[in-house]
């Protein structure tokens, strides 16, 4: 095994988050992340209809199913296939695409969602200037989702990384939120770039704000 791979999987297997999820059987770390900014920002609660964006393997849509506790909808979207979590609605694409729009529009049936929470990043290359442009093209898509999506007075959590693109990421849900604070989770890594937007109260009654932003 390559040494890289090993101090990995070293790393992860000291890593005692992932020990916490095996224990509590969430499929993955990043659900004490989703737990830890909803303890902070009070994000989850009964009845409520949850969107996650990029949820593979599952870990943030267990979190938000046991926090409902069967009152109210989890629907995940994936371009990977995820097994089934109960409480959970799974849709298999790319949240970009028409077709998995227009499956996603029949599940909501005519209502929008409370929160968006998206956990996804780019693929990252480690040159710096490709991955601000591909993270900010991810952005823009999760904009145009909510756009469509996230009803008025709803909240988006959605993951950044530091530089340009999170600056004009901030930038923007400012322009389309009553507040957004900028977290980082005690379970992210602390040498990780990763940080998480909490933006609430979607101002975006009439689309306005988003055509200012284009
Ligand atoms: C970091 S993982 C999510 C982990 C998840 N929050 C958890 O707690 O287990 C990001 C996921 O986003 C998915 N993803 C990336 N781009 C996507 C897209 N355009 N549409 C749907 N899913 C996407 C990836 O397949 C991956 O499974």
């Amino acid at each position: 095994m390559a040494k890289k791979k090993k101090s990995w999987l070293n790393q992860h297997l000291n890593d005692g988050w992932v020990r916490e999820a095996v224990k509590q059987g969430y499929r993955s770390r990043a659900a004490f992340k989703l737990e830890q900014l909803d303890k902070q920002d009070k994000l989850f609660k009964r009845g409520q209809l949850v969107v996650d964006l990029g949820a593979v393997p599952g870990g943030w849509s267990q979190y938000v199913a046991r926090k409902l506790q069967g009152a109210g909808t989890v629907i995940a979207i994936d371009i990977l296939p995820m097994a089934d979590i109960s409480g959970v609605e799974f849709v298999k694409g790319d949240f970009n695409d028409i077709e998995i729009q227009n499956s996603f529009a029949d599940l909501l049936n005519q209502t929008k969602a409370d929160i968006v929470i998206s956990d996804m990043a780019p693929n990252i290359s480690g040159v710096r200037d490709k991955d601000e442009a591909e993270f900010s093209d991810l952005f823009h898509s999760i904009l145009v989702f909510i756009r469509n999506n996230l009803r008025p007075g709803g909240n988006l959590v959605v993951k950044g990384f530091e530089g340009v693109a999170a600056a004009e990421l901030r930038h923007k849900c400012k322009r389309l939120f009553q507040t957004v604070r900028v977290r980082k989770p005690e379970a992210s890594r602390d040498k990780s770039r990763e940080h998480y937007l909490v933006a609430k109260g979607h101002l975006a009654q009439y689309g306005k704000q988003y055509d200012e932003i284009d």
